[in-house]
């Protein structure tokens, strides 16, 4: 092991013992009842580490593929005292889809995700028809979701999928507050943003 990989660690990890089936996230946290929100492409846990410390009776999920940004919100959560934080991670659509339990989740946020923008790197997309099911399956009833990203024809895209699902209706969209606003959307200020929420219809 490298001499500095362990200072680099967070406490706040979720390692599911197995990988296959749906896992209780909830029991994770050292308040289980409450409700769950996830932030997916989480990155440096900017919002994380604000939106946790603006609703403590509220758990906060992070999940990311990237190790070293894993490490670095959780290490931001625990500097900051959020008891209330956990990270996991793993790529969007196993974690959602597979590990999920169904009817689990208050609130999903996906500030910016990557817009994989050349036509032979679509499919990469995290936001495609089984995606949505996915969503679908493990919100709560009346749970919501909110996209925004400075990538207007994937937001176009996004969107429409939204707007033509059924089972979900549009909200006012969610707009993060200044100490929420994450990295992203810091580089990208300059640039128009898309945003929109949704809600699972009952
Ligand atoms: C453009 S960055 C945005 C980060 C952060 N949400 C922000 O707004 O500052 C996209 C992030 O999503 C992560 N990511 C992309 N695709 C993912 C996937 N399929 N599953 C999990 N994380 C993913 C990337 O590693 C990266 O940290």
């Amino acid at each position: 092991m490298h001499p500095m990989s362990k200072k680099k660690k967070t406490t706040l990890r979720i390692v599911p013992d197995n990988w296959l089936d749906p896992f209780d996230f909830k029991a994770e946290f050292t308040h289980p009842d409450r409700p769950l929100e996830i932030d997916i492409g989480s990155g440096k846990g900017r919002f994380l580490a604000a939106r946790s410390g603006k609703f403590p009776e509220v758990n906060f999920l992070g999940i990311e593929r990237q190790l070293g940004r894993i490490n670095r919100s959780g290490r931001r959560c625990e500097r900051a005292g959020r008891e209330n934080v956990r990270v996991f991670r793993m790529e969007g659509y196993y974690a959602i889809s597979q590990l999920m339990p169904a009817d689990y989740v208050s609130n999903y946020y996906f500030f910016f995700p990557d817009p994989w923008p050349k036509d032979r790197q679509q499919h990469n997309r995290l936001f495609c028809p089984k995606f949505m099911d996915a969503l679908f399956r493990t919100l709560t009833d009346g749970g919501c979701l909110h996209v925004s990203t400075d990538h207007l024809p994937y937001f176009a895209d996004i969107y429409e999928l939204l707007k033509k699902d059924e089972r979900f209706e549009e909200i006012p969209a969610f707009v993060p507050d200044e100490e929420e606003t994450t990295d992203f959307e810091l580089i990208f200020a300059h640039k128009e943003i898309g945003r929109c929420s949704f809600r699972k219809m009952s």
